[in-house]
């Protein structure tokens, strides 16, 4: 009898340290793959163009509401089918829907990569700049458009980052790098306070710190929302199937509903933090110059090296912040192609090397168009973008809404709130379920069908937002 109920205990112990680093596990994962070039990157430059504090307030609430009942559905989709995207919509239906469905999840992160890599090129760039000591030449006004403009070294420097990407997909060697540089990430946010801390707390920063952080209604335009709306998809990597990929892999003790917050919290928080480091600096650097803030992919390259220029040490910070975004930027390049390539081998048949090649053709081909979209191929644009530019409107602002749209729908009209919310609730009390139902039922669908409409009508030029 004590005996059994010593074994029992000692069972129940297993149980909870087992599912203790489960869920941690889980966490770290989604977390990784979650921060990137996303965070540190593409959320200070739209913060800074589309209004500031105004941004970060539609992007909070955005998140909070539809980011969360997309995350928690498209895991909870994920674990009840084990399967990824394309799979899952099987699952539920043939025909040409469930087809479409998976298959625009499916298709967005092989569209990302491309010029995802070239921003990683960008980033290795300045990396070997500052590791001659170049600090000064980079901090020259126009030193960033010179670079982009010419086409040989933007193209050689995106392949060079694309390459690696290929490369370590060939080998197998992707844990290998996620290990390394999920131990490097608490150093990427230590530094990144520090030089937040720095740029906030330079002579007219004040107004940038005011500027990001205090919503003002005056700056508001539909654009905000379109921009937030895709900001929130790419930052916590939903609407592309990634996370029906992850929530195949866990149990059912994972408790969803808390680990979707613990992500959104870490990944928010990086984000304001880099929001922090650049938006400030914009300020006390250039006076809140409108061209500047509105500089779009460029912000980063632009405000940075003028704050490393600036201070003590300033190389070996440059050196060390470029290449700790540099890993992050990998791993989610990494994730990302492994996300096509699984795609390629799982519905094509192909071997892995097969698919890697096709994933590294699609990232060659779109890439090389999106690095010299700023210099021999720069009468490509529309509405003003670059050929970069289309491609993260084309997937963020337009696939991702359908993809998420697509989500919508297999939940409320095809697998039924019902069976999702059991799903949920076989790991947990779901707190959240009322206002999760009343969103993926009503106002996630309607929201996602006007931003498309604005967004549309935008590029057709029928309205100015
Ligand atoms: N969220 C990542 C970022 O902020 C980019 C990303 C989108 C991603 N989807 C992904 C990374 C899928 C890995 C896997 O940069």
């Amino acid at each position: 009898m004590a005996n059994d109920k010593n074994k029992q205990s000692l069972l129940q112990k297993e149980n909870q340290r087992s599912s203790f680093s489960g869920k941690l596990g889980y966490v770290l994962a989604v977390a990784g793959s979650a921060v990137g070039l996303g965070n540190i990157w593409r959320f200070p430059y739209l913060a800074a163009k589309y209004g500031g504090g105004i941004f970060l307030l539609v992007y909070l609430i955005l998140m909070l509401t539809f980011g969360y009942a997309l995350i928690v559905s498209e895991t909870a989709l994920g674990r009840m089918t084990k399967r990824s995207p394309v799979g899952a919509f099987g699952i539920f239906g043939k025909g040409v829907p469930y087809l479409l469905g998976g298959w625009i999840n499916a298709v967005i992160p092989m569209l990302i990569v491309p010029y995802y890599s070239v921003i990683g090129g960008w980033v290795v760039k300045y990396l070997f700049e500052y590791l001659q000591g170049n600090t000064a030449v980079l901090a020259e006004d126009n030193y960033f458009s010179g670079f982009i403009a010419n086409s040989v070294q933007a193209e050689l420097w995106f392949l060079l980052f694309g390459l690696i990407v290929i490369i370590v997909l060939f080998a197998g060697v992707k844990q290998g790098v996620e290990r390394v540089a999920k131990v490097m990430m608490p150093l990427l946010v230590i530094l990144a306070v520090f030089v937040a801390v720095y740029s906030v707390t330079r002579p007219g920063a004040w107004e940038g710190v005011k500027y990001f952080l205090i919503p003002n209604f005056d700056n508001f335009s539909w654009m905000t929302v379109v921009a937030a709306m895709g900001q929130m998809f790419y930052s916590l990597s939903i609407a592309m199937g990634i996370l029906y990929t992850y929530g195949s892999y866990i149990n059912k003790d994972v408790d969803i509903e808390n680990s979707t917050k613990q992500v959104e919290i870490f990944d928010t928080a990086i984000a304001m933090l880099a929001g922090l480091m650049i938006i400030p600096a914009v300020f006390a650097f250039s006076g809140g110059d409108p061209d500047t803030l509105k500089a779009g992919p460029s912000l980063m390259f632009i405000t940075i090296p003028k704050v490393f220029a600036s201070m003590g040490f300033g190389t070996g910070a440059g050196i060390l912040f470029f290449l700790l975004v540099l890993l992050a930027a990998l791993t989610s390049a990494i994730s990302l192609a492994e996300s096509g390539v699984s795609t390629f081998e799982d519905q094509f048949g192909l071997s892995r090397h097969k698919s890697a090649l096709l994933m590294g053709a699609v990232i060659v081909i779109f890439g090389s168009a999106s690095a010299l979209g700023f210099g021999v191929l720069d009468f490509i644009s529309l509405l003003g973008m670059s050929v970069l530019d289309i491609f993260d409107f084309l997937t963020n602002s337009l696939m991702m809404p359908l993809a998420a749209l697509s989500t919508c729908i297999l939940v409320t009209r095809v697998v039924g709130l019902d069976k999702i919310t059991k799903e949920i609730e076989q790991s947990s009390r779901f707190k959240r379920k009322k206002m999760y139902c009343i969103f993926m039922r009503y106002l996630a669908p309607v929201c996602i069908v006007i931003i498309l409409f604005s967004s549309i009508a935008n590029v057709m030029g029928w309205i100015a937002m």
